[in-house]
C-alpha cells in the first residue's frame, strides 16, 4: 500500500477507534448518568499521559451476526498513564460496544494489561460497566473470565489492585472485584450480584430491585463487597487518586513520604473530652483518630459495614499508617464476624504494602450470641489472630479503656507480636470486666452476704485495682509505657519511628492457612 494510502486507513481506523459504540450508543450512555470508558479514563489519568495498549484488537467471533458486530477495542479499553506522575495500568470496559460484555478478546486484553502491571510493579485499576460473558461466544468468555481471576490472584499482595463498579457487574464478572484489595461503587449507576432481580424471583420468589439488591448501598452497606460508595463517578476517582498517594506501587517499595504541615509535637488536650467519665458510655472512635493522625489525612475504608470496627488509612508524621479501632459507637465495640472479616482483610493489606499498623483499642469482647456462635464467630475471630500474628510490619497499640480476653489478646498483645504497646491511664485489661470476673470469682461469698449488692461492688472494687489497671500489665512487660492522654500523637509518633526499621522473617513456607 502506498504512503497516502497507509495514512488515510490508519486514520480512518484511529477515528473508529476512538469512537467506540458511536454517537447513539454514547448518548444512551450519557442519558443514563455515565460516562464513556475514554472520558472516565481522561478524567482519572493526568492530562494526555495515558497510552492505548492493543487497541486495535478484534473479535473473533462470527457466529449469530457477531461478524457485523466487531468493533476496535473489543469493547474495553486498556493501557497504561500517570496518576498525579505515578505509573498506573488500567482497564476500561466500553458499555456502549456490546453492552460492554466479555468475549475473548477483550478477556484477553484485560488478561495482558494486568500482567504487565504485574511485571512492572505498578498499581492496576479496573473500571467495570459490562453486560457480563458475551453469550454469544460460548465458553471463551467462560476461559477469559478464569484468566482474570488468575491474575488478579497472582497479582494480589504485589501490587495494589482497585475496582471502580460504573454499571452493571453481574454473574462471573463479580469475581475479579471480589478478588481485588478495594471496590469502589455509585450510587443509582452501580450493581453488583451474581444473578439480578428476575432470577432472584424466579429461584426463590423474593421481588427486590436492582439497587436493592445489588447497588451500591447494598453492598457496602449489607455485604461488604464494597469498600466506597460515593454520589458521582468523578468522586470516585478523586479517592483513587487520593488512595494511590498513600500506598507504594508494590510490595517491595515503601509507602510514599509525604511532608506534614501538622506538627509532630502536638498535644492533644481534647483527648480526655471525648472520653466519657463513665467508662461504659459510648464515644466516637473517629474523633479521637481525626486529632491523632495528621491533620484531615484520614481514609476511613469500609465505613458502612461492621461499623464496630473501624479501619483506614492516614498519615502520621508524614508516614502512611494503617489504622484499626473499636467503635464503642456500635456493640460496645465488641468484634462479631463481620468486623473480623473486615479487620483482618485491611491488616493484611496493610502488611503485604509495607504499611505499618495501630491499633486503637476500647473491647470488652468477641460479641457473644448464638447467632455468632453458629455463625462461625471462632473461625472469624481467628482471622484476626491469624492475621496480626502473620503481619511483619510494625505494628503499635494505644489502649484507651478496655482490652478485654480474647480480643485484647487481637488488638494489643506482646504476645502476638505487637512492637509497642501504649496504654492511657484509663486502660482496663484484663481477662474480662471487673463485674462479670467478680460474680465468677467471687460468686459464693456475693451470694452468702446478706448484702448482696455491697459485696459485689466491694468484690468488683478489689478486683479491678488488683487486676485490671494498666501498671499491672506494664509491671509483666505487657504494657510498654502508660502515657498522659493529651501526648499520645506524640508518642505514637516516637513509637513508629522507633520501630520503622523493623526486620522480621517467618519460616519458609509456601503459605499459610488462615481460617477462611
Ligand atoms: C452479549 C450483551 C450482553 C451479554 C448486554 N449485551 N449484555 N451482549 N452478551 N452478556 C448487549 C445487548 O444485547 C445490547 O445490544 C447492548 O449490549 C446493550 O444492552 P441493553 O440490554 O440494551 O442495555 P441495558 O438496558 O442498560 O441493560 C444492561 C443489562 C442487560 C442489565 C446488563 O443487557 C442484561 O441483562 N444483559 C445480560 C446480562 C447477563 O445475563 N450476562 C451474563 C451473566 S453470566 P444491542 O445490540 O441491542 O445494542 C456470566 C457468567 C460468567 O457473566 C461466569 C464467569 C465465571
Amino acid at each position: 500500500m502506498d504512503k497516502n494510502r497507509s495514512l488515510e486507513l490508519f486514520r480512518k481506523n484511529r477515528e473508529k477507534m476512538l469512537s467506540g459504540g458511536g454517537k447513539e450508543k454514547i448518548s444512551i450512555q450519557h442519558s443514563k448518568g455515565k460516562r464513556t470508558a475514554r472520558e472516565r479514563i481522561n478524567l482519572l489519568f493526568d492530562y494526555e499521559s495515558f497510552i492505548e495498549h492493543q487497541p486495535y484488537v478484534l473479535s473473533r467471533a462470527t457466529e449469530f451476526g457477531m461478524d457485523k458486530k466487531k468493533q476496535f477495542g473489543d469493547g474495553v479499553i486498556t493501557g497504561s498513564g500517570k496518576i498525579n506522575g505515578r505509573q498506573v495500568f488500567c482497564s476500561s470496559q466500553d458499555f456502549t460496544i456490546i453492552g460492554g460484555s466479555l468475549g475473548e478478546m477483550h478477556a484477553n486484553r484485560i488478561h495482558e494489561i494486568i500482567m504487565l502491571a504485574l511485571k512492572n510493579g505498578k498499581p492496576y485499576i479496573q473500571i467495570n460497566d459490562s453486560g457480563g460473558a458475551r453469550i454469544q461466544e460460548g465458553i471463551l468468555p467462560l476461559d477469559g473470565y478464569g484468566k482474570i481471576f488468575k491474575a488478579n490472584t497472582l497479582a494480589s499482595g504485589i501490587i495494589p489492585q482497585i475496582s471502580i463498579i460504573l454499571g452493571p457487574c453481574a454473574g462471573g464478572a463479580v469475581y475479579s472485584p471480589a478478588l481485588t484489595d478495594f471496590t469502589i461503587m455509585v450510587d443509582g449507576i452501580s450493581n453488583m450480584f451474581i444473578t439480578g432481580p428476575n432470577v432472584v424471583k424466579a429461584v426463590t420468589g423474593e421481588t427486590i430491585s436492582h439497587e436493592e439488591l445489588g447497588g451500591a448501598k447494598a453492598n457496602c452497606n449489607k455485604s461488604g463487597n464494597a469498600h466506597f460508595r460515593f454520589e458521582t463517578e468523578e468522586d470516585s476517582f478523586d479517592l483513587i487518586k487520593r488512595l494511590l498517594s498513600y500506598l507504594p506501587s508494590n510490595n517491595s517499595e515503601l509507602p510514599p513520604l509525604g511532608e506534614t504541615l501538622d506538627p509532630v509535637d502536638r498535644k492533644i488536650p481534647e483527648c480526655l473530652d471525648i472520653l466519657p467519665d463513665n467508662p461504659k458510655k459510648p464515644y466516637d472512635v473517629r474523633k479521637l483518630i481525626d486529632y491523632i493522625f495528621d491533620e484531615k489525612t484520614f481514609i476511613e475504608v469500609h465505613a458502612e459495614y461492621a461499623p464496630n470496627i473501624v479501619v483506614g488509612f492516614a498519615k502520621l508524621g508524614g508516614r502512611t499508617v494503617g489504622i484499626f479501632a473499636n467503635q464503642p459507637l456500635y456493640f460496645a465495640a465488641s468484634i462479631d464476624i463481620n468486623a473480623s472479616d473486615k479487620a483482618a482483610r485491611f491488616i493484611r493489606f496493610c502488611d503485604s504494602f509495607n504499611i505499618p499498623l495501630i491499633s486503637l483499642v476500647d473491647v470488652p469482647g468477641f460479641l457473644a450470641g448464638v447467632s455468632q456462635e453458629h455463625g462461625g464467630i471462632i473461625r472469624h475471630g481467628a482471622k484476626i489472630l491469624y492475621a496480626i500474628s502473620e503481619a511483619t510490619v510494625p505494628k503499635l497499640s494505644l489502649i484507651i479503656r478496655k482490652a478485654y480476653g480474647g480480643a485484647y489478646v487481637a488488638m494489643a498483645s506482646k504476645s502476638l507480636g505487637y512492637d509497642r504497646v501504649l496504654a492511657f491511664p484509663t486502660a482496663e485489661i484484663a481477662v474480662m470486666g471487673g463485674e462479670g470476673a467478680a460474680s465468677i470469682i467471687f460468686k459464693r461469698e456475693i451470694e452468702s452476704a446478706r448484702n448482696r449488692e455491697e459485696v459485689k461492688s466491694i468484690k468488683i472494687k478489689e478486683y479491678t485495682d488488683k487486676v485490671m489497671n494498666p501498671f499491672i500489665a506494664a509491671s509483666y512487660g505487657l504494657v510498654d509505657d502508660i502515657i498522659e492522654p493529651e501526648n499520645c500523637r506524640i508518642e505514637l509518633i516516637r513509637s513508629l519511628e522507633m520501630n520503622i526499621n523493623k526486620v522480621e522473617h517467618r519460616p519458609i513456607k509456601k503459605h499459610g492457612n488462615i481460617p477462611l
